[in-house]
């Protein structure tokens, strides 16, 4: 289905970050009624962060990470942006409970509730309410839940390597994203949900615009309503009915101390925070590896391989490319530079990952090094609730596709990149399956 202009403008112009920057212009500047994805590009001097060159952050980065850890990237209408590129620094910004607000609701004129529209979720939520809701979210994380999971990403991961050989099955190559990469991720997430299957064929379809990365979709952090109306219609069956997955059991748990509206906020937030992330990471991870031949072979075989080779590409790819936006609450020094109240700080999750003073060179990828640690999942009170879960589908996914197809290749060389985007991805990735498959 071609991609609506609206969509695409909004693909185009992309991401959360220029999105927000300019309703928060617009709303200083006291405009309303407006369609924002109507309006002009975010100038390169706000954007040039979210380049990349192959899939490792711009040169210019690294040299602004070396002069300037923290580092006035520009000034926008009168307000000022901060990049964070140092990892230390990263860590102090996204450790402080108090200095920052991730509340982005002021600025645009609302308020209330997370399902506001499309600005919610915990990322853009601060504490009290951010507290109470991740509480309720937490407990389906945990190990314990998460094991639960696991013989079913195992299956999933299976069905899919079928598709793929089904698809390949004439020797034609075959795009891993929409045969792999993508369905991992989204049928692990319905699991999660408890979405019964009549559901999940209806949400695919809806969310098809949003997530479907093979037309570079709105991304992790846009909004498209239809799928949010889906998940509250959801949410409301299960509320006579809990399902056996997450919305069901906060619903048993706790189902008096949350509305509909914020449960399928939540829900919603959990699709776009771990869908499209740890899409990317398994396109971009296997074109990596693919890259580094003995790696690929080396994780079919032993966990202790697969687990330190998942953590170097977490940190390689670092594919969240920015955490979310922390407003100044107050007047204060970061690393020695004052910041304002009224400015915004961005934490570059990548330069952080690459910071020369964690080791040697690490713009390379290297399994074998000594584990770096690294920020791809953030740090602090909001990082990633899902980040077991996502490790625990890159550990599946990566040795069963090693040895399902030992002998895949890249069968374009030419990596559709995605230009600029608060997640960083790849569009498609043509593979051939087997040895001498480009011959035929
Ligand atoms: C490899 C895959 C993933 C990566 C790299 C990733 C990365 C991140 C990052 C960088 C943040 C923001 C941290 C901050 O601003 O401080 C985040 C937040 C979040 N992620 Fe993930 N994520 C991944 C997978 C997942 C999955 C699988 C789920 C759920 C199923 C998930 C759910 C969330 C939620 C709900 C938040 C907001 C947490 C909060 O604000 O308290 N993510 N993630």
């Amino acid at each position: 289905m071609p991609a609506r202009p609206v969509e695409t403008t909004v693909a185009r112009l992309s991401t959360y970050l220029s999105t927000q920057v300019r309703r928060l212009v617009l709303s200083r500047a006291g405009r309303s009624g407006i369609d924002l994805t109507q309006l002009d590009r975010v100038p390169d001097s706000l954007s040039w962060p979210l380049r990349r060159d192959g899939v490792a952050p711009g040169e210019r980065l690294g040299q602004l990470r070396e002069r300037e850890p923290v580092a006035k990237l520009t000034s926008f209408l009168g307000m000022n942006v901060w990049v964070v590129t140092g990892q230390a620094e990263v860590r102090e910004v996204l450790a402080d409970t108090t200095s920052y607000s991730n509340d982005i609701r002021p600025f645009v004129g609302r308020s209330g509730s997370t399902t506001d529209g499309d600005i919610g979720g915990l990322g853009f939520t601060d504490p009290p309410e951010h507290t109470r809701l991740r509480k309720l979210l937490t407990p389906e994380f945990t190990m314990r839940r998460l094991e639960r999971l696991r013989p079913r990403i195992g299956d999933i991961v299976a069905g899919q390597l079928d598709e793929m050989e089904r698809r390949g099955a004439s020797g034609e190559p075959v795009d891993l994203v929409p045969s792999f990469a993508f369905p991992v991720p989204f049928l692990v997430i319905c699991d999660l949900l408890g979405l019964p299957d009549e559901d999940r064929d209806t949400f695919r379809q809806l969310g098809s615009a949003r997530f479907d990365v093979t037309t570079g979709g709105t991304g992790v952090f846009g909004a498209v309503s239809g799928s949010r109306s889906f998940l509250l219609e959801a949410t409301r069956r299960q509320r006579s009915e809990p399902g056996p997955g997450l919305i069901g059991q906060i619903i048993r748990e706790h189902g008096d101390e949350i509305n509909d509206f914020d449960l399928a906020g939540l829900a919603d937030g959990v699709f776009t925070g771990g869908l499209e992330t740890s899409a990317s990471m398994l396109a971009l991870g296997t074109a990596v590896l693919l890259d580094h031949r003995d790696d690929y072979r080396a994780v079919a075989d032993s966990p202790e391989v697969v687990e330190r080779t998942v953590e170097e590409l977490l940190r390689f790819l670092s594919v969240v490319q920015i955490a979310f936006p922390r407003f100044p609450k107050r007047d204060l020094e970061v690393a020695g530079r004052l910041v304002r109240k009224g400015d915004v700080v961005i934490c570059h999750l990548p330069g952080a990952n690459r910071d020369g003073r964690l080791g040697e060179a690490l713009d390379d990828f290297d399994a074998g090094r000594p584990a770096v640690p690294h920020l791809a999942f953030g740090h602090g009170f909001h990082r990633c609730v899902g980040a077991e879960l996502a490790r625990m589908e890159l550990r599946a996914a990566f040795p069963a596709l090693a040895r399902r197809f030992p002998d895949l290749t890249v069968a374009d060389e030419r990596l559709d990149y995605r230009e600029m985007s608060i997640v960083f991805g790849v569009q498609s990735l043509p593979v051939h399956l087997r040895a001498g498959a480009a011959l035929r």
